[in-house]
């Protein structure tokens, strides 16, 4: 077996061993790494990607308080607390008005922030090559055998070069499309999922948002949604049908269906500004069970996929990730498996709690190619309802600042 050099760090991975491997750096391979060092748990981090790449992949832009605190906790909030934004609310907008449901009154004083996965990304590379484990970018796993063994065995590629690294446990981080998934025999998982017949066509901007707080739009013209990166830089999204080209649309028309879409009755104007990025996501919620099979465990996005529009997948990922460096923890200290065992279980009650939520705000607020008059005035009673009562309001506010389980 060859030994194999982490960039940027100095160290030897020593390709042959290791306690945890980690296959992806996400948010969730990441912070994983991260929370495992802390805890003295040796890990490499295997990276397909460039660091360059990693870092700007457009994402996720909403934390919740659980995920702040598990970031500070393991350093990573220092930025994070100068620059974060904390929002106490979002609001919605429907029939040419507006409601905002307030998360700190609804929820005994909860609130989210507004913090770019960009941003998190590059915080937790920066603290893991400066005092962490090894991780290997340009690193691509093909292979992860040995899932039913005592040592797994993960078989990746990097600069052309095969090489091995012999795991006690191997963890799944690689994302919706990655290998590890693979490793596990056909049969021993079960995928429930769902796809949805609209994508989103998401922009930035080079311009101040034009709202302080995030505005989730339903109109007859299809959902539409303001957020932000910084008092400087706007993030909007646009329903659109699957399968659309970005570079089809002109920016003056982008804009316009950004304003028609969300008009409201009074004086409120989108703010217009170059438009410095562009791409276009399909939409699906999926759930791979259970989290784990023999010594292989999957994490975030691996295991599971939510809509954009409830903002939890970066969220969930760094849900999972806190379980499992807990257990791995308790393996390590006290010699007790009994969190590995758990950790599924653990996260799924979390995990379909986030996929109902994310499911009732999309289907609430796009409009789906297939509905009927019948199901958009559902959608407009079920807002109604949410303006007019603060049990429906403190559901939604519940849910969307993250329900502690
Ligand atoms: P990923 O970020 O997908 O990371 C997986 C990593 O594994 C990647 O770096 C990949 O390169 C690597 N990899 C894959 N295969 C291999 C291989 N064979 N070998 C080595 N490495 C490999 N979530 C929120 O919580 N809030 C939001 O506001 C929000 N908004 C979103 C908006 C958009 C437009 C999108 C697309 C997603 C949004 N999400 C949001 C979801 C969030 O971005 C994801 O849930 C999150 O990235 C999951 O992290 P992860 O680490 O599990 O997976
Ligand atoms: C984002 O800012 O990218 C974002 C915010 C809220 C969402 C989805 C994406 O629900």
């Amino acid at each position: 077996m060859t030994a194999a050099h982490a960039p940027g760090t100095g160290r030897t991975a020593g390709a042959a061993r290791t306690t945890v491997g980690i296959v992806g750096a996400g948010p969730a391979g990441l912070l994983l790494a991260r929370l495992l060092h802390r805890a003295g748990v040796d890990c490499v981090v295997l990276e397909a990607r460039d660091r360059a790449y990693v870092e700007q992949r457009q994402r996720a832009g909403v934390l919740e308080q659980s995920t702040v605190d598990v970031l500070r906790d393991c350093g990573a909030g220092a930025r994070l607390d100068r620059e974060a934004l904390p929002h106490a609310g979002i609001e919605l907008s429907w029939n040419r008005r507006r409601h905002r449901i307030d998360f700190p009154g609804l929820t005994g004083g909860r609130r989210v922030w507004v913090y770019a996965q960009t941003e998190v990304v590059k915080d937790l590379i920066e603290l893991q090559l400066a005092d962490g484990a090894p991780l290997l970018f340009e690193a691509t796993v093909t292979a992860v055998t040995g899932a039913d063994t005592e040592r797994p065995t993960i078989r990746y590629t990097r600069g052309g070069e095969p090489y091995e690294l012999e795991c006690d446990y191997v963890v799944g981080c690689d994302g919706f499309h990655g290998v590890t998934r693979r490793a596990i025999p056909d049969g021993e998982l079960r995928t429930s999922e769902r796809v949805y017949p609209y994508s989103w066509f998401g922009i930035l901007a080079d311009v101040a948002p034009s709202n302080d707080e995030l505005v989730y739009a339903h109109s007859p013209r299809g959902f539409a949604l303001l957020s932000m990166r910084s008092h400087t830089v706007s993030r909007l999204y646009l329903q659109v049908p699957n399968g659309t080209d970005p570079e089809q649309w002109s920016d003056e028309r982008v804009w316009d269906e950004l304003d028609a879409r969300f008009a409201v009755d009074g004086g409120w104007k989108l703010r217009r500004g170059p438009i410095t990025q562009r791409a276009v996501l399909p939409m699906r919620s999926s759930v791979t069970e259970p989290m784990r099979w023999g010594r292989i465990f999957l994490a975030g996005d691996a295991a599971h996929i939510v809509p954009p529009t409830g903002a939890k997948g970066l969220n969930l990922a760094a849900a999972d990730v806190t379980v499992l460096a807990r257990a791995f923890e308790l393996l390590h200290k006290d010699a007790d498996p009994a969190g590995l065992d758990g950790y599924s279980d653990a996260c799924l009650r979390r995990v379909w709690r986030a996929e109902q939520f994310s499911y009732f705000m999309t289907t609430t607020l796009h409009a789906d190619p297939e509905h009927s008059e019948f199901d958009t005035r559902l959608q407009i009673s079920q807002l109604d309802r949410i303006a007019a009562s603060p049990h429906a309001a403190a559901e939604l506010a519940e849910n969307y600042v993250g329900i502690a389980l």
